[in-house]
This record gives C-alpha cells, structure tokens and sequence, in this order.
C-alpha cells in the first residue's frame, strides 16, 4: 500500500494563497488580468486563489498533461485551448507543480502566439531538482527540492486529487 506523509496543512496552504492573492491583487491594479488555470491539477488551487484577488478579473483554462505514473512522458499533449480573447491582455497562468519546466514552457510558448501584453506564472509548488529549462515563475507558494506529492489537486495516476492537504507519496 503506498505510504502518505502529511507535508503541507490546510491551514498553511490558506495562509500562503492570502498573502500570495493580496500579492497579486496589489501588482495587477489597472491592468487586464486573466487568470488561467492549467488543467486538471491546478483546479483546487485556483479556485482559492481567485478568491483572494479583490481586483476584477477574467477566469479561463487550458489543458496540458506530459505525466504517467510518477515520471513526465516529455510529451505534451494540449487537451484544452483558452476561450477567452487574450490579445493585448495580462495572462496570469496558474499551475499545480512546475517540476522539470516543460509542461509551462510549452504553455507558454503556445500563449505567446496568442499575443498577450504579459504573461507570468503563478505555481503551488515550485520543485527545482529536475529542472530542465530556465523558466521563471512569478509566484510560487512553496519551494520543494524534491519527491512525488499529492493532495489539493495533485495526483498519482489520477487519485489522490481530494485530500484536503499535501502528502508526500511513498510507493
Ligand atoms: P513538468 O513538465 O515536469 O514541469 O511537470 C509538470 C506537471 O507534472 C504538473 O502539472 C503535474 O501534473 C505533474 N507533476 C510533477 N511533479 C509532481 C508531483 O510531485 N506530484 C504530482 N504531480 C506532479
Ligand atoms: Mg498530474
């Protein structure tokens, strides 16, 4: 049975999106945010996030998915476009976990053809050990070297996207 090592608390998770959302409320005055959130993992996430940006703003999704089990296939494969108009915009993308980078970078790449005013990242977790491209994230909640975690919309082969907190997995 694999093994789950709290990690993270609710209530350290909550305290961090206040302060991260105030954060992003007081750099996005005046400007035309749109806060995309990158599915499946980031759904929780975004969904309390939102709620502590007080400015007006405008929600879309994209679709990527690169992961099998615990390792990245390195394929990305787009399972949702923007539907909303982004041109000229301040994209605000919103991940679960930027890992080696290039699940973001090939996001990226693919909003910058939509040609918005700015584009800058926002992640849960930011795990540096497997790093691979030189991507910078804006806004990171918390910084993890390494390990495979789970919980508040992180997932292993899909489960574990419910629990309420951040466990590490022990397989
Ligand atoms: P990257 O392309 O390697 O940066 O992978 C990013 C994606 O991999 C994330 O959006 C997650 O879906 C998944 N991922 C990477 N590390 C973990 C982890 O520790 N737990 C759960 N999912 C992970
Ligand atoms: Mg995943």
């Amino acid at each position: 049975m694999p093994e789950l090592i709290p990690l993270i608390s609710r209530q350290e998770i909550k305290e961090k999106i206040q302060e991260i959302g105030q954060k992003i409320t007081q750099d996005y005055k005046g400007l035309d945010l749109v806060v995309v959130g990158v599915l499946k993992g980031s759904f929780i996430f975004l969904a309390d996030l939102v709620r502590q940006i007080t400015i007006d703003h405008e929600i879309d999704l994209v679709g990527a998915s690169s992961y099998e089990g615990t390792s990245s296939t390195g394929q990305i494969v787009f399972t949702k476009q923007p539907d909303l108009e982004l041109k000229g915009r301040d994209v605000l993308l919103v991940e679960d976990i930027v890992d080696t980078g290039r699940t973001l970078s090939k996001i990226v790449e693919s909003m910058q053809e939509l040609n918005p005013r700015s584009i800058k990242i926002c992640t849960l977790i930011n795990k540096s050990e497997r790093r691979e491209t030189q991507i910078n994230v804006d806004y990171s909640c918390f910084c993890l070297d390494k390990g495979f975690i789970v919980g508040y919309g992180l997932d292993y082969n899909e489960k574990y996207r419910n629990l309420p907190a951040i466990f590490d997995l022990k397989l």
